[in-house]
């Protein structure tokens, strides 16, 4: 039986691309995606040197640090040191592959250095409640090193999505911890943890890694604006073989870690689907992690002229405007910086849009 007209309609709207082919090279996408990470990380250091200087020694009052905390509360406080003092390797590994990249290596430095500021904090945490003698700690973090950490995975544009959920996750680890410190904790393991000093630098410590997800974030959408089909296929994988960075290197007590903080409601799937992979995809501009992987098996890349391979068709389940309207604002925030030391006139970043106007 012959199709009738609104079956052939129907089936015609159905493979009409939702987005137009990209109509930039891979060169000019390269050189947008760099000089985006290079913006945002002038922005970047600007913002945190005068909002998020904050000393790990001096800042906090280790001397009026709680000495009574519970079993639970210190195993949390070793795990979490355990996970930030692996900083060398996170900084080392991912600077390898990212190094020609002005942007994204030395944000990356600059990050480190964030990190290296948590490490001591939790060290100091640890080390102040008294309860894990200055020897044991040593030979600890002794016992830490003697593994290390890699990278789960090689390629800068995945590293990008780990990181984003790798940090958003940490953050809602550590905002979880603030609120048993403030005594907000319903679970009858924590009744006696509560302390301002801890809570502080919870709080504190959060906040570094909210700046983290969000720069992060920023970077994951230039790569989705500019190379949707890759970056959706990253991020799926991510997604999909995603574990934190404790669980890539030998932890001796990392289980019991791992048990604690479930326990204690601060990270377990629950809190990782909702809190961190379903607010990620959000800010990213997707329905749902379900939408995303139907939706992939959906994309076509097609040769241009040039033999480029450019995206034909994109699903629905991503909110596309949406990428773009922040892409642009991202540069808008670039822009203003730039307006501020004058780069604008000697040598401006500009937004280049990789798709025509609809
Ligand atoms: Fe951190
Ligand atoms: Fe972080």
């Amino acid at each position: 039986m012959e199709p009738n007209e609104d079956e052939i309609i129907r089936k015609i709207e159905e493979d009409r691309p939702k987005i137009p082919a990209g109509l930039l090279t891979r060169e000019e996408k390269d050189r947008l995606i760099e000089r985006g990470m290079l913006g945002l990380y002038r922005w970047y250091v600007a913002r945190s040197q005068e909002h998020r200087n904050w000393n790990p020694d001096k800042d906090f009052d280790w001397k009026s640090f709680r000495k009574d905390h519970s079993p639970e509360m210190i195993q949390i406080l070793k795990g979490f040191f355990a996970v930030e003092q692996y900083v060398p390797d996170y900084v080392t590994s991912l600077l390898h592959v990212i190094r020609t990249s002005h942007g994204r290596s030395h944000f990356h430095i600059r990050w480190g250095s964030e990190e290296e500021r948590h490490a001591d904090l939790w060290y100091n945490a640890t080390l102040f409640s008294g309860q894990v003698k200055p020897n044991d700690l040593k030979d600890y973090m002794g016992a830490l090193r003697q593994d290390q950490w890699t990278l789960p995975w090689q390629d800068p544009m995945y590293m990008i999505f780990y990181t984003v959920f790798q940090e958003r996750a940490t953050q809602v680890n550590y905002l979880n911890t603030a609120l048993i410190a403030k005594g907000l904790s319903n679970k009858p393991q924590f009744a006696n943890d509560t302390d301002p000093v801890l809570a502080k630098a919870a709080q504190v410590i959060a906040v570094d890694e909210a700046a983290h997800y969000n720069f992060f974030l920023e970077g994951a959408r230039l790569y989705l604006y500019y190379y949707p089909a890759q970056a959706i296929e990253a991020m799926v994988d991510v997604l999909q073989n995603f574990a934190m960075p404790g669980a890539r290197v030998h932890i001796p007590d990392y289980p019991k870690f791992e048990e604690t903080v479930y326990k204690a409601a601060i990270y377990g799937p629950r809190e990782h689907a909702r809190d961190v992979v379903q607010h990620a995809l959000d800010n990213l501009g997707f329905a749902n992690r379900k939408a995303i992987e139907n939706g992939i098996k959906r994309i076509r890349q097609v040769p241009d002229e040039n033999g480029n391979f450019v995206d034909s068709q994109i699903f629905e389940g991503i909110d596309y405007p949406s990428i773009e309207q922040k892409v642009r604002q991202l540069f808008g925030r670039i822009k203003r910086h730039e307006d501020e030391v004058g780069f604008t006139q000697v040598d401006p970043t500009e937004f280049v849009p990789n798709y025509p106007e609809r």
